[in-house]
């Protein structure tokens, strides 16, 4: 026997909100938990510039041949220049390439395996609280991980405390930062806090790895890379995460990118050779059909404005729902108490709500949430917000 001792263990806590909430019978429940978008109707929707151009592939695709190392060259310097910007000059200067992987996280795990292999003994620091997957990542690649301060019991975003916690890391290590709708806590650094970050990250001589997992869901597709490329333009060497499942809508297609800024052309090519040589480890070369759309439609300027709209109406619509329900608490009284729920960024909202609060929502009302009190905002149903408001009131009480 092999499997004999062999112990199971607990299912990951996000994904098994999505099992609890399908196998619930309410016909009143809300699923808050994991980060996908939904509209109206409650449905997470294939976007119709996605539609479109799977129909060109279909149309006019000729062959299933396996893709390079880096991925498809199109979506590399398309998703590139969406995230640096179309007249970036790392781009003319040939700085800044993009390898392709299969979503965000596979991006976040290629980049631990290019810190444990090629920049062997730097320490890793995340923000506390942050994704779980971030925690795991980076731990089973074996890297250091240490934590700065960022939302404390308070519930409020500790700036002093994240740049006091990383002006004491030692040179030389990683940090990575959240470019914008900060997972779990939809609280995001101000332009300010980023330009002393910034400061302290090239004091210590620390290199950022930014996750971009959200763009275009906190202020706009243009606005939330604004950090990213402060970054980038004032910093030698930087690498990104990017991923496609939200604002693409391709979550279960895993399309995104890990794009790797270095000080010369030469020295990114020398990075470059490295990624394609661990992706191959890890999954050979990337799935294709994911990439290939948003490909064809960066490519496309129809489609690339059809896309653009909806990206803005899921972004408005995450934003008029967290306005909603901080309206729909004040006849209990907690509109002052949720006010920061219509001030967070993106999808998620550290509520404050307890372990047990959260427990007592899912149990009386089937209000699925994650544990740590993280609401997926966008998962609401607008017109059900009174009902949410009034479920959250029973378990403030
Ligand atoms: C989330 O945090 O809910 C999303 O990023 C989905 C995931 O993979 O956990």
């Amino acid at each position: 026997m092999h499997f004999g001792a062999i112990a199971r263990v607990p299912g990951d806590p996000i994904l098994g909100l999505m099992e609890a909430y399908a196998n619930d019978p309410s016909p009143h429940k809300f699923d808050l938990g994991v980060g996908v978008f939904k509209d109206a109707q409650g449905l997470t929707p294939v976007p119709a510039a996605v539609k479109q151009a799977e129909q060109r592939l279909l149309d006019s695709q000729t062959s299933k041949s396996y893709v390079g190392g880096h991925g498809d060259v199109a979506f590399g310097q398309l998703i590139t220049r969406l995230v640096m910007g179309d007249d970036a000059p790392l781009i003319a200067a040939a700085r800044v390439g993009a390898t392709q992987t299969p979503g965000g996280t596979g991006a976040l795990r290629l980049a631990a395996e290019f810190l444990r292999q090629c920049l062997p003994g730097r320490g890793i620091w995340l923000s506390d609280p942050t994704w779980p997957i971030h925690e795991t990542i980076f731990a089973s690649a074996g890297l250091q991980v240490g934590h700065y301060p960022y939302v404390g019991a308070d519930n409020r975003l500790n700036v002093a405390g994240m740049l006091a916690s990383l002006e004491a890391a030692p040179k030389g290590d990683v940090v990575l930062l959240h470019a914008c709708c900060h997972n779990p806590t939809g609280f995001d650094l101000s332009q300010h806090d980023w330009q002393a970050v910034l400061e302290v990250v090239k004091r210590r001589e620390l290199l950022p790895l930014i996750d971009f997992a959200y763009q275009g869901f906190g202020d706009g597709l243009q606005e939330d890379a604004w950090a990213v490329r402060l970054f980038a333009a004032e910093l030698p060497e930087l690498l990104i995460t990017s991923s496609c499942s939200k604002n693409f809508g391709l979550y279960r297609e895993r399309t995104g990118a890990l794009l790797v800024c270095a000080d010369t052309a030469e020295r990114l090519q020398n990075v470059r050779s490295q990624l394609a040589l661990l992706a191959r480890n890890l999954w050979s070369t990337p799935p294709d059909h994911g990439a290939a759309v948003v490909a064809t439609i960066l490519g496309d300027a129809a489609l690339k404005r059809l896309w653009v709209e909806e990206v803005e109406a899921m972004r408005q619509r995450i934003a008029t729902l967290r306005i909603g329900l901080v309206e729909a608490l004040e006849p209990h009284g907690l509109s002052e108490r949720f006010a920061h729920i219509a001030e967070q960024r993106g999808m998620f909202s550290y509520t404050g709500l307890s372990p047990q609060q959260v427990a007592q929502l899912r149990e009386r009302h089937s209000v699925y949430m994650v544990g740590t009190g993280r609401a997926n905002i966008a998962g609401a149903d607008a017109s059900r917000l009174q009902v949410l408001a009034a479920a959250i009131a029973d378990v403030c009480r």
